[in-house]
């Protein structure tokens, strides 16, 4: 399948197929804040704002990076970047190798370039493509033109092992990626964010991330979209691959063992609440992202419906800040949570 038509597939799947993980979740619901009868603050003083990359944020959230590269991805990403301005969040675009191999496809990413200066658009590509470019010696090339194309105030790499094992077109070709990423920790034009899709970071591979410079990292843990699930769902034969529908670290578990290796932490994977975003943050995050259920209110409700899903978000994290007694966002990263499952 060509690489628009695999993007296209891939967007309808999220949209439309049963392509949540079946037999594990997120570990998000077992935490629960503890109350506070003395919060000290009134609901009026809650303030969600933070920054990322330097940039401001009325919340501390992102729409991770999803879709681009054939001709009704346009839509999709315009929408989700009016309505990230509107919200004040950051918002990532889906891997833009086809587009950087040929400018014909570059217009469903370039249309996020009008919003960069109100919302901070981070760049996207995978780890496998950008070891291949580099042996090519098109590496800087390459992160230079995914930059300006987007306007980007930050660049993604994203690590999907299991994706590329279980997609029928996958390459599951790692051998040199961590050197490829330390390249990329010198070189980058903009702040790098290395993300998984999914499945997850454990502890030792967020350290040899760390080991070669990174300092923005996306757990993407497992519990939400099963990116192994979507790829099975595409293939001529399932049965090969069908065990490999709920591997994967859940995101909670992702942010406990990485919290204090980390300096800038994303959480996501499996985000389905403003309680949700709550309970990642005192956790250990400092921003939190969703993906699929994002795009589920952009297909649904266009712009409207992604700023209104957003901000029934933001009304509950507003609430869980009061009830915690936490200000800002600092505040509630250290606000206790209680083990209730
Ligand atoms: C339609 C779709 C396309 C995606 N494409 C990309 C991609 O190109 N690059 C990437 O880093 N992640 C991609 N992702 C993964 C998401 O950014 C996210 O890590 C993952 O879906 C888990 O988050 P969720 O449970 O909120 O969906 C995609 C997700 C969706 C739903």
């Amino acid at each position: 399948m060509s690489i628009p038509n695999r993007k296209r597939s891939h967007v309808d799947l999220a949209i439309g197929g049963d392509v949540a993980f079946r037999s594990k979740s997120t570990g998000l619901e077992r935490y629960s804040f503890q109350y506070n009868a003395l919060p000290e603050i009134d609901l009026a003083d809650v303030d969600t704002s933070t920054s990322f990359v330097g940039r401001p944020l009325q919340l501390p959230l992102i729409i991770t990076g999803m879709t681009g590269g054939y001709p009704e991805a346009e839509r999709i990403n315009t929408e989700l970047a009016e309505a990230c301005a509107t919200l004040g969040i950051a918002m990532g675009v889906g891997s833009m190798r086809a587009a950087l191999e040929d400018p014909a496809l570059a217009a469903s990413f370039a249309c996020v370039r009008p919003f960069a200066d109100a919302v901070p658009i981070i760049a996207n590509f995978g780890a496998v493509q950008a070891t291949r470019w580099r042996s090519a010696g098109r590496l800087d090339e390459m992160m230079q033109r995914a930059v300006e194309m987007t306007g980007a105030a930050a660049l993604t790499v994203h690590l999907n092992p299991l994706q590329e094992l279980a997609q029928p077109e996958g390459e599951p070709e790692f051998r040199g990626v961590l050197e490829t990423i330390h390249q990329m920790v010198g070189t980058c034009p903009v702040p790098l964010v290395v993300k998984e899709v999914g499945a997850g970071l454990s502890a030792s591979v967020v350290q040899r991330l760390r080991e070669v410079g990174v300092e923005i990292i996306d757990i993407a843990g497992a519990g939400g979209t099963s990116w192994a699930g979507v790829e099975i769902l595409r293939h001529n034969s399932p049965s090969d691959v069908e065990h490999l529908w709920d591997v994967g670290i859940p995101t909670a578990e992702c942010i406990i063992v990485n919290r204090d290796l980390v300096p800038t932490m994303i959480a996501s994977g499996g985000i389905s609440s403003g309680t949700d975003v709550a309970v990642c943050i005192g956790l250990g995050a400092n921003l939190v992202g969703a993906a699929r259920p994002v795009l589920q209110a952009q297909h649904h409700g266009g712009v409207g419906g992604v700023v209104d899903f957003i901000t029934s978000w933001r009304t509950a994290l507003r609430q869980w800040m009061f009830l915690t007694g936490s200000p800002t966002i600092d505040e509630l990263r250290k606000a206790p949570l209680i083990l209730v499952s």
